[in-house]
């Protein structure tokens, strides 16, 4: 029987976006996504690079269109640069991006255009260095900053940020942030908290703040248009006329976007991960390590896992996390 070029779920959804999770490392221990003490992986439990690749490349033989380079924090991997070069060379991939939090990317920022990388998503939830201080645990806002400044130069197609917001943490910035963004010629994407993993800084019932809250403060002083853009990720867009900058919105909680899915995860352990709000995976790094492993036996068993594809996550902020592994296994 020939192999599928597309994955189909159950659902009728084509699954043609892959994130990939390099390492579950951080050089940062943002509040919403780490626990202060964390223990990582040892390394022989994590995929090598030349892993990483070869499944990279059998999903994009499988239609894979878009895959998204994710962590912990990617950019602290040691010879990331180099896989993504391999990954941003394949034939058939029309997107390479990467999600960062922005540490590295003075240095880094050229090499990852150079590697084909077309946008990139930095994460930012303040501009108060204080503030992010307390927020990211260890980051500094002003390396951020200076990172920005060099990848916007370097020039990617787009640049995105993103700031999770927590009420009474960072909830009055949301109009500071467009503005920053406006001024820097980026997008940004607010986004509702997830709880994954056990986190101890704040409640994250009383942490929440909506999309719908979050759009009426910007409503007091931008204008925003409902637009139809689409990255193909969960954002929904507005644009604010005479400006280059898009407004997303994600929102898990407040406008579920499951019905349109088209991604799954890959971990650091080589777990296929088939939705962010549910454990249904299945196991890639056994096949890849098995004696009978071979590019049929690994096709067969991706194409197999559209059938656990669960229909949408449950989350529920009033309750301790169903989903105990944190947001640093799955990189978002
Ligand atoms: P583009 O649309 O390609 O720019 O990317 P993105 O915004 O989807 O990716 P990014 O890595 O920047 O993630 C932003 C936020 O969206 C993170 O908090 C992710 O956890 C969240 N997110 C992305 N995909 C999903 C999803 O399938 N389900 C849920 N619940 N959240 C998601
Ligand atoms: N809920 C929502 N977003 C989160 N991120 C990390 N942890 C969480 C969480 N618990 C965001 C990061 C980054 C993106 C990949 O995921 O801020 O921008
Ligand atoms: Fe690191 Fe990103 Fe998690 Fe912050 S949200 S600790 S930057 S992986």
């Amino acid at each position: 029987m020939k192999t599928p070029k597309k994955l189909i779920d159950r659902f009728g959804r084509t699954v043609d976006y892959l994130r990939i999770s390099i390492t579950d490392r951080c050089d940062f221990r943002c509040v919403y996504c780490m626990a202060e003490d964390m223990t990582f992986l040892p390394r022989h439990q994590i995929l090598s690079l030349e892993e990483i690749f070869i499944l990279a490349k059998t999903f994009v033989e499988l239609g894979v269109k878009k895959i998204r380079i994710t962590g912990g924090e990617p950019l602290i991997r040691k010879g990331a640069l180099d896989l993504l070069m391999q990954i941003g060379a394949l034939e058939g991939l029309h997107e390479l991006v990467l999600t960062t939090n922005g540490s590295q990317l003075i240095t880094a920022a050229p090499i990852l255009k150079a590697a084909n990388v077309k946008r990139l998503n930095i994460s930012l939830d303040t501009l108060d260095a204080a503030k992010f201080k307390e927020l990211t645990r260890t980051g500094d806002l002003q390396t951020v900053l200076n990172g920005i400044d060099v990848a916007k130069k370097v020039g990617f197609e787009r640049i995105k940020l993103n700031a999770v917001i927590l009420k009474n943490r960072n909830h009055n910035e949301v109009c500071d942030l467009v503005q920053f963004a406006i001024d820097k010629e980026i997008d940004i994407s607010f986004i509702e908290e997830m709880p994954l993993g056990v986190v101890e800084k704040h409640n994250r019932a009383e942490a929440y703040y909506s999309s719908d809250e979050i759009r009426a403060d910007l409503e007091n002083r931008f204008a925003l248009k409902k637009s139809t853009d689409n990255t193909g990720g969960p954002s929904d867009y507005f644009s604010i006329p005479n400006t280059k900058t898009r407004v997303g919105f994600i929102s898990p909680h407040s406008h579920n976007f499951c019905s349109t899915c088209n991604r799954v995860r890959l971990t650091v352990e080589g777990r296929l991960l088939l939705c962010l709000g549910n454990e249904h995976s299945i196991d890639l790094k056994a096949i890849l390590r098995s004696s009978d492993m071979n590019s049929k036996n690994l096709k067969q068993a991706i194409i197999e896992s559209m059938e656990i594809k669960p229909e949408k996550h449950e989350f529920n902020v009033n309750e301790q996390p169903i989903i105990l592994r944190y947001m640093n296994m799955t990189g978002g």
